[in-house]
């Protein structure tokens, strides 16, 4: 389907039926999910041998399953027989999947280990090295974070990530001991489109003073520099929207504290950033240590997985046809950061996002309405506009990517709906675009 006239990023404008028509979602699941590297499993959730953990590629369910040797490889959870689920846990430790159905069994490896009757039924002729398990094309990681994709002709994982990397190694590189993802998966169910919750979070700083005024002032001391309701000293200059790399967008504070200064008991973090602040200008370069470690920062990598920085969320959206998704969220902590810092986090991610969080409730809400009005016959031939501060973006020194001064803008949605545009439109991983605006700027560390 073309869809060339569904999204005008010059103007800021999409059709709403975007958010609802079956048939562009069937194509979403082909080119995009179907063809992107999509975020599998953190390497803390499967640190031995056999461990495993069950997730989503578009609709796709996927077992991803340390090897012996350490490696990591994906299967698809579907029997080679007649297609059943072969394992129906979401995490575990296995030395194989046998299927309910008839009892095939399937070893760590994904080969065919066992078939029940297999002399006496099919006399020996069933040729077991053609049904193992079918595998993910290409699985790799990106410092504790493992991906997968279907397409053999994607880019690599550091090419696909590109410039991203210079914001995801805030998180996930500024201390030696690396990042881990906190207990069991908090799975929620929304009545949403899939693209409207990541376009939220990869750049609407607009909605956070008048959708979250009521979380804000529960939870205390939580103004988000001047964006709530009612405060009079409104500042819409800090902080910065970056896109312009393959897709992947970050909107952040920019002050090296906001990340934490709104706990309730901010000190400990405070002395945490303070105490590792030189470790992390060290290992990040001046730049990232000193402005962005510690901030406020939303990293969108394209299409389903976000993470805060600061407020410590993780997450990966799946979704379950046009008005439907489960997101499925995480805290994130530094594996350095004190065991009460980390309980801390923890604590707070739960108040804000994820099942009980009350900014996911104001939230959660709004995307479902909007996607209930693009259903109808009128309103799905409607539009919706992303057109504020169009014009307005640039480079600037230090970092990546095109750059839109402040919070408040919609520069980050109108290069997420160009890159899924661009992918709706592609035939192929040739056709895709790929675009790193204003690489060379990107700062390295001072002992590299
Ligand atoms: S469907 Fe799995 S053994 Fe038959
Ligand atoms: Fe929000």
């Amino acid at each position: 389907m073309d869809v060339s006239d569904l999204v005008d990023t010059t103007t800021g404008r999409q059709k709403r039926t975007i958010y609802s028509n079956e048939e562009l979602y069937k194509q979403e699941l082909e080119r995009i999910f179907g063809r992107c590297w999509l975020f599998l499993v953190h390497t803390s959730q499967i640190p031995k041998a056999g461990d495993y953990f069950r997730t989503f590629m578009g609709e796709d369910d996927v077992i991803v399953i340390r090897q012996k040797d350490g490696s990591i490889k994906a299967f698809l959870n579907s029997c080679t027989h007649r297609g059943n689920r072969i394992c129906r846990a979401d995490r575990g430790n296995a030395k194989a999947f046998t299927c309910n159905y008839h009892g095939w069994s399937f070893a760590p490896d994904g080969s065919l280990a066992g078939v029940p009757l297999e002399n006496e039924a099919y006399f020996g002729e069933l040729d077991r090295s053609k049904l193992g398990l079918v595998q993910v094309t290409h699985v790799a990681e990106y410092k504790g974070l493992v991906f997968g994709c279907f397409d053999p002709d994607a880019p690599s994982l550091e090419d696909y990530l590109g410039d991203a990397k210079f914001f995801l190694d805030v998180w996930l590189d500024a201390m030696p001991g690396g990042t881990s993802l906190l207990g069991e998966t908090q799975k929620m169910e929304l009545g949403s489109n899939w693209k409207l919750p990541v376009e939220n979070v990869c750049g609407d700083g607009y909605h956070l003073g008048w959708a979250h005024a009521g979380a804000m002032s529960a939870v205390q001391s939580m103004d988000l520099a001047g964006l709530s309701v009612g405060n009079s000293s409104t500042n819409l200059e800090g902080g910065l929207s970056v896109a312009g790399m393959n897709g992947h967008m970050a909107l952040t504070s920019l002050d090296g504290i906001s990340g934490y200064a709104f706990y309730p008991e901010p000190k400990p973090m405070m002395d945490y950033l303070e105490a590792n602040r030189p470790t992390a200008i060290e290992r990040l370069g001046k730049v990232r240590g000193e402005q962005l470690w510690g901030s406020q920062i939303n990293i969108t990598i394209f299409p389903n997985l976000q993470f805060l920085p600061g407020l410590n969320w993780f997450r990966v959206y799946h979704p379950k046809g046009p008005g439907k998704l489960e997101q499925w969220t995480w805290a994130m902590v530094e594996n350095d950061m004190p065991d009460e810092m980390q309980a801390a986090i923890l604590d707070n991610q739960c108040l804000t996002f994820g099942l009980a969080g009350l900014f996911d409730n104001d939230d959660g809400d709004n995307l479902a309405a909007c996607t209930e009005q693009s259903r109808g016959w009128r309103t799905a031939q409607m539009d919706v506009f992303t057109n504020m501060a169009l014009g307005r973006s640039g480079p600037r020194d230090g970092f990546p990517g095109d750059i839109a001064a402040g919070l408040v803008s919609e520069h980050n949605q109108r290069y997420f709906y160009r890159r899924w545009q661009e992918h709706m439109q592609a035939e192929s991983w040739a056709e895709v675009p790929t675009y790193n605006i204003n690489s060379l700027s990107v700062e390295e560390p001072e002992n590299a």
